[in-house]
């Protein structure tokens, strides 16, 4: 199968989201990735629900929306509401991690988990199995534009093992650092999907990078 090509929002002209969120449909991209920061999980605030409606009224694509928040678990409705399709929490900020997925799931979305670098694939064992995707951060979360973490592919690799072992369906996903290197290492690792978000809107060609990430 083809990799998933998840270019994030959070990168592109705020002033122009309308145009680039139809740059996005018109491309070879599957989905839009859009991050959400409170400015306590994590040191940025991004933007909240209504940026997401009015995302969520041009896209055609699925919307995988990652939630680096304290307290996901408040605010599950209001993201379906708002039109994410998989919604994404972090390990880090769930204390009842098991009964948040099981609720992301109950009001229709899939649900994904996020580690971040320092987090080991191994905690994710109890519960790979109920997960529709893992986003593997290949930066600290908050900040677009970083450099790469190496040591994310070896993390891909085990949770590649860790999803054989247990017949779960997990999406790998990667975020933070992707362009066209660091991409095709992380997808000879086992990488089903890649975000990328400066490499995509910084690019000459938006459209034509889309597209040699998604031929990876
Ligand atoms: C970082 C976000 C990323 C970010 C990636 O906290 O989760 O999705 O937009 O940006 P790049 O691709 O520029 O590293
Ligand atoms: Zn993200």
């Amino acid at each position: 199968m083809k990799t998933i090509i998840s270019p994030s929002m959070l990168s592109c002209d705020f002033a122009n989201i309308q145009r680039d969120v139809e740059m996005i449909n018109a491309s070879s991209a599957d989905w839009f990735h859009i991050d959400v920061m409170d400015g306590v999980f994590v040191p940025n605030i991004s933007f909240g629900f209504p940026v997401l409606s009015a995302m969520k009224k041009h896209a055609t694509k699925p919307m995988d929306v990652h939630i680096m928040i304290e307290n996901p678990d408040a605010y599950i409705q209001d993201f379906k509401n708002a039109g994410a399709d998989i919604l994404t929490v972090h390990f880090e900020a769930c204390r009842h991690l098991h009964r948040t997925i099981q609720a992301i799931k109950a009001v229709g979305m899939k649900a994904g988990v996020a580690l971040n670098p320092h987090t080991p694939v191994s905690l994710l064992s109890d519960v790979i199995a109920d997960l529709d995707l893992v986003l593997i951060m290949s930066v600290n979360p908050g900040f677009g534009g970083q450099k790469f973490i190496d040591h994310a592919v070896e993390k891909v690799k085990q949770t590649k093992e860790l999803i054989a072992s247990t017949g779960s369906n997990a999406i790998i996903e990667v975020d933070g650092g992707v362009n066209l290197e660091t991409g095709k290492r992380l997808v000879d690792a086992g990488a089903n999907a890649l975000v990328a978000g400066s490499f995509v809107f910084n690019a000459k060609n938006p459209t034509q990078t889309i597209q040699d990430l998604k031929n990876l």
